[in-house]
């Protein structure tokens, strides 16, 4: 039986891109050769890379305005230390919302100074401040837009002329916004983009090159430009089964159609989090994230009756990140809303029997 899989990531990907992907492993485009022993530098493969790096801008409605895609390896915790050393001449600003942001801050003090324009640390991080101190003089301002750990999401993103980088892992291509406001965007590939072991970076190409400081190859965004993402050999499957994953959402109606389903699934949790007596949210109402639902129980006692009623049901992947405990739901976008109904079953079902 498929499980309803609600874990944070790697994490669900569509049943079809799985189809397709598994189908290139044995034999990708009829070429009587699997995907994975095919040269990054064959034909078919820089195809591949093409249409994800175009599917990227397309999707976040980049293209003809100076963005570049590239996928990158590393991870997104790699990126906090590239973006540094990249942009960061004297000072840059942080929003810290996360144990991912605190990383970030913490790798970028290698390169100068790092103002923290605000932080929700002493909070264990379950609200997302509104009042940033911005100075007018930081290099860039570094932002995370979901904080998949504690369940928070940036509603409102600052209007300034700092450049804007925004770590999107755990939310890109799950709601629209202006992505044009931002001048450097990256995102691990194993939340709504497919399989561990890419990470996408958009870059506005003229924020780039205004450093003094000598950059390694491997870390300097406009060598990987230069070379269209191919540099060093790429991570081939993963970045082959991104573009399926983009594709799928370009088919399904592109963002705007994800974005009203994955409104839908949240509502549906929240509203049990909120209506039921035996659960109690983890976030700020106003910066709950349609991405990771954070609740705990009320009363701890009912763990295992819960825990076994829901892995009975199908469930995966519920438990909250050690930091926090309790419970994490994550509803990227190939979760279907039938998932999140039930765990709201189970939910109510508790609810019933206690
Ligand atoms: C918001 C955010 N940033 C960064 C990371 C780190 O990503 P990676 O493991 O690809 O380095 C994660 C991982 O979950 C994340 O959720």
């Amino acid at each position: 039986m498929k499980k309803h899989n609600f874990s944070a990531g790697p994490c669900i990907l569509p049943q079809e891109v799985f189809k397709e992907a598994s189908q290139a492993v044995l034999d990708f485009n009829n070429s009587g050769l699997s995907i994975l022993e095919i040269s990054h530098r064959s034909k078919d493969f820089v195809d591949v890379m093409e249409e994800a790096r175009s599917l990227a801008l397309e999707l976040l409605g980049l293209e003809g305005k100076g963005y570049k895609a590239l996928f990158l390896q590393g991870g997104a915790s790699t990126q906090f230390l590239m973006t540094a050393y990249n942009l960061l001449q004297s000072k840059a600003g942080y929003l810290n919302t996360g144990a991912w942001s605190d990383k970030a801050v913490k790798e970028a003090k290698k390169f100068g100074e790092v103002i923290e324009v605000a932080s929700s640390k002493d909070a264990n991080f379950n609200f997302i401040p509104k009042k940033l101190n911005i100075p007018t003089d930081l290099d860039y301002l570094h932002l995370t837009s979901n904080n998949t750990i504690y369940g928070t999401q940036l509603k409102d993103f600052p209007t300034t002329d700092i450049p804007l980088v925004c770590d999107m892992s755990s939310d890109i291509f799950s709601r629209q916004l202006d992505f044009s406001k931002f001048s450097l965007i990256y995102a691990g590939a194993q939340k709504n983009m497919g399989p561990a072991g890419t990470t996408l970076v958009v870059i506005k190409e003229d924020i780039l090159g205004k450093i003094e400081r000598d950059i390694p190859s491997m870390l300097d965004y406009q060598v990987h430009i230069s070379k269209a993402s191919m540099f060093n050999t790429p991570p081939v499957y993963p970045v082959y089964v991104s573009m399926l994953t983009l594709r799928w959402l370009k088919q399904l109606g592109g963002i705007s159609a994800i974005e009203e389903l994955n409104e839908k699934k949240a509502n549906l949790i929240y509203s049990e989090i909120d209506v039921n007596p035996l659960f109690k949210g983890f976030a700020a109402k106003e910066d709950r994230s349609y991405m990771n639902a954070t609740f705990t129980l009320v009363n701890e006692d009912l763990k295992e009756t819960f825990d076994a009623m829901w892995k009975e049901a199908g469930i995966n992947g519920i438990n909250g990140h050690r930091s926090i405990g309790g419970y994490r739901a994550s509803m990227y976008n190939a979760l279907s809303l039938e998932s999140v109904a039930a765990l709201v079953d189970i939910m109510g079902d508790l609810e019933r029997k206690a």
